[in-house]
């Protein structure tokens, strides 16, 4: 019998989004990633750029989804190795 994929353990895109979700609101708030950062361009992004933040939640769900072994296809499948 094989594993069940990292995928369908964590509960599937529904779950993956939702953590997703939570993460990414948290990154917004952070001081060292987020807003506030040093890096002058996080802070920008997280204080004017918020925009963007639905976008980025949706590719960062399809990229989770797709390297823990979901049926999604990413076109950033090269980040694999990261
Ligand atoms: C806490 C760490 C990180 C923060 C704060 C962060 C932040 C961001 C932000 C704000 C964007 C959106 C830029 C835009 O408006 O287009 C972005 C995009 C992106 N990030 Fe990150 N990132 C982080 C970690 C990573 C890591 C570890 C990877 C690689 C594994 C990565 C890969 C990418 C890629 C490829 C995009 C572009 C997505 C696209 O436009 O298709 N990031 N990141």
């Amino acid at each position: 019998m094989t594993e069940p994929s990292l995928y369908d353990r964590l509960g599937g895109a529904f779950a993956i989004a939702a953590v997703i979700d939570h993460f990414s609101d948290a990154v917004v708030r952070n001081p060292i990633a987020g807003q506030g950062s040093k890096d002058p361009e996080l802070d920008e992004w997280s204080r004017n750029d918020l925009g963007r933040l639905p976008g980025l939640k949706f590719m960062r769900t399809l990229w989770v989804c797709d390297i823990s072994g979901g049926p999604q296809v990413s076109r950033l499948s090269w980040l694999r190795g990261c």
